[in-house]
Formats: C-alpha cells, structure tokens, sequence
C-alpha cells in the first residue's frame, strides 16, 4: 500500500506556546517518527499577511517557530520541513484553485464571515478591513493541501471547514480536468484541544492567554503565578479535575506524577505550592530542548539551511506535479503533444488500487476486532504457541459445521486468525 501523506502548517504570526505544542507540533514530531506516513510540515508565512500586517513580528514568528520545531527535535531527514513561500509553485497552484473555486463558497467561511460580524457589531460597513486575502484564504490553504496530494491534515477545531473546502474544491478540479487530486481529511485530536490558558479559556494567542513554550524560568514562573484559582484556603481540598494547574501539569506528567499531584489537591495543597509545583515541573522539562532553542536562535544560518534543504525536497514533488495540473488545464508548451488527461488516467487507476486496499483494510480490522477476545485468550495464555493452535483447530471444526453462508463468514475469520497468529503456529 502506498503511504498515507500527514501534512500541516502553522501560521507565522505568534510566539510558540504550550497549547501550540501539546496540541499541534508534539504529536505531528511523533508522527513524523511513523515510517506508515510521509509527513510535510511547514511554516504558513503567507497566510501570516492575511492577519498581521507588521513585518518584524511576521520575521520573529518565522524564526521562533522554525527554531522550536528543530529543539524539539524534529528529524529534518525524516520529515520534510519547510517555509511555504519557498515554494512558488503552491502560489501558483492558488491561482489555478482560485479559478475553480465559486465565490459562494467562500461567503461562507468562517473566518472571513467572524469579520464580518464583528463589523456588524460594531455598526461599520461588512467588508470594511476584510481583505482579500482573508476572503481567500482558504483557496491558499487548499493549495498547501493538495500541492502535496495530503491524506491527513491534523487540525484545531477551527479549522475543519478549510479541510471541507479544500475537497469541495480538489472535487471540482477533479470533475472538470481529471482525477488529480486527493481528497484530503482533517484530523482533530479532541484531547488536546482542552488545553487550558492562564484565565482557563482554551490556550489561544487570541486570548492572550498563553505560556511561551520557552520563556526565561523567571518569566515562566511569573506567567504560572498568575493562573486564575479560586479562593480555596490552603487546607481545604480541591478539585483537581477544574484546575488549570493540574491540568497542565497532567498533560506532562507521568500517570504516576498525576496520581501524586492528585493526591495532594484531596490534600488540600495551598495555591501558592501548586503554582510552585507545576513551575518546577516544567521549568525542568523544557529545560534541555530550551537550551537548544536558544543555541539555534543564536545560529539561525542553521536554521535557514534546514528550510531551505526541506524547501529542495518538497519542490522535488511539487514542480513535476504543477507541470502535470498546467498540462492538464491546458497551459501547455506550444509544442506539446498528447491526451490532456494521461497523468489523470494514471492517477485513477492508482487511486481505484488504493481504494480497494483501503476497503480491504477496513474490512480486516473491523473483523478483527471481532475476534479480538479469542487473540486475548492465546496471548495471555501461559503457552501461546499451544493455545493458538487450540483456537485454530476449534475454529475450523465451527467452519466445518456450519452450512454454506455462515460457514463462507467463519472461513474468512479462520484465514485471518490464522494469518494473525501465524508465528505460533509454525
Ligand atoms: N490556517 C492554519 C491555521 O491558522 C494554518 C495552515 C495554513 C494550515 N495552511 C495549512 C494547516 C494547511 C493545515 C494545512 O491554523
């Protein structure tokens, strides 16, 4: 089967924070290490002038966000990492999009219609300050997208609906030019979008709530200081579930560490330990991956090589691919010769293979997991090997007794029991 293709970006416009990093660049440095999956992660830096408009924060976000990625260590060999205004072809992709995108569908996006509401609120015209860039921000987006044929697009909540209109738009292309395009899924991890910020709203640099990931100790402590709490007396128990100090403490720590932390909330721990505790926690956490950051902002020639080393390797995929999306909508070389549609032909047939495996797939595991207590049974038996052939021998002789259409159903779950436990079986 081919490989599964996770891309996502982050916009250039804020400093990394806490909520940035257990929700989006953790888990995406953790699925790089996946060899299951190609993953493509990149600095959004146009979509960056869509909202802010000050240059020297939109250079600063670039290096902070470049650099925070690399401490923490992400493998530049293993992930292609990479800015995305180093890479021409996806602005061009945007203008071919742009073209097949109806204009109705971008009324309803969200974030251009937040503008407008906030102006109706505020008794002004509805497009005032409404670019168009953020009328069409999410036609750039989709360019990010489907230049890399992405899968999977781990996302906040946000920005599920870009993710939806990213295929509306992959499926009119698709319709009108030929099969080029995956069709793309968002990925929302509902766990981590309950980080919660200094005031207990969820982490977001629009509330201006949050904790730099790598601020000095005595910043981190000062911002930790000023978590809101209730006005609980040391002594008195509290709930640790409500608490933005456990909370983001338990996202680090351990299951043991959150059971001790725990215990001492019942305890009716003072505020003031509690805050103390979750800085020395973290402090000492981000400790190593900070020095690291600091030395990388101190050597950003580094940095710079590594974007641009990811930019070569994305643009090995993305320039032959914009040649076939040109060909395909017909901006040709005079010369050219040829069926407009043979990448998308090939295309097609690639995809009904994959589809197929894909199907076949599903259709394993969902039996699988039928099955899955008689696997429990051999591998917590004492003697694995034996109780596999147990289970083996009894599931064949239910084929055997069964009539024609049940038994077609056992037969399939003895294939993949057997193929399952292959190894303890020999
Ligand atoms: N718009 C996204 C955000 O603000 C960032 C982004 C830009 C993105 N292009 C993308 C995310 C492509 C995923 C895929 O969070």
């Amino acid at each position: 089967m081919t490989k599964q293709t996770v891309l996502t970006g982050i916009t250039t416009t804020g400093t990394p924070h806490i909520g940035n990093y257990l929700g989006a660049i953790q888990p995406a440095i953790e699925a790089s290490l996946n060899s299951n999956y190609n993953s493509y992660f990149f600095l959004a830096d146009f979509h960056a002038l869509i909202k802010c408009h000050d240059p020297d924060r939109v250079a600063r976000s670039t290096r902070e966000i470049a650099a925070t990625w690399l401490a923490l260590g992400l493998d530049t060999d293993k992930a292609t990492f990479y800015r995305q205004t180093d890479i021409p072809e996806i602005t061009e992709l945007t203008w071919i999009l742009t073209c097949m995108t109806s204009k109705g569908l971008m009324n309803r996006s969200h974030a251009y219609k937040a503008s407008v509401d906030a102006n109706r609120e505020a008794d002004r015209q509805d497009d005032d300050d409404v670019t168009m860039g953020l009328f069409s921000y999410p036609i750039l987006m989709a360019a990010d997208i489907l230049m890399f044929n992405a899968d999977i697009i781990p996302v906040g909540k946000d920005q599920i609906q870009h993710i939806e209109m990213a295929r509306d738009i992959a499926g009119r292309f698709n319709h009108t030019y030929g099969t080029l395009f995956n069709l793309p899924e968002a990925q929302v991890d509902e766990q981590t979008q309950l980080i919660p910020g200094l005031d207990g709203r969820k982490m977001s640099k629009s509330y201006d709530n949050t904790i730099p990931l790598f601020s000095p100790s005595d910043e981190l402590y000062k911002l930790i200081k000023q978590i809101k709490t209730d006005a609980r007396e040391p002594g008195e128990p509290k709930d640790a579930d409500s608490s933005t100090i456990f909370q983001l403490y338990a996202n680090f720590a351990t299951a043991a560490e959150q059971a001790q932390m725990r215990s001492k909330f019942d305890n009716g721990i003072g505020w003031g330990d509690a805050k103390k505790e979750l800085f020395e926690f973290l402090d000492s956490y981000l400790s190593k991956p900070r020095e690291e950051y600091n030395r990388l902002m101190n050597d950003l020639g580094f940095v710079e090589q590594q974007l641009l080393k990811g930019a070569e390797k994305a643009r090995s995929h993305a320039a032959p691919f914009l040649e076939d999306i040109r060909v395909a909508v017909g901006i040709r070389p005079l010369t050219w010769q040829g069926g407009s549609t043979a990448a998308a032909a090939k295309k097609e047939k690639e995809q009904s293979a994959e589809q197929l495996a894909r199907a076949e797939e599903g259709r394993r595991r969902a039996i699988l997991m039928q099955l899955k207590p008689l696997l429990d049974r051999v591998n917590s038996a004492d003697d694995s090997a034996t109780e596999a052939k147990r289970l083996i021998a009894e599931k064949a002789a239910e084929v055997e007794s069964l009539k024609k259409k049940a038994r077609q159903k056992a037969q399939n779950e003895l294939d993949l029991l057997r193929e399952e436990l292959a190894a303890l079986l020999v």
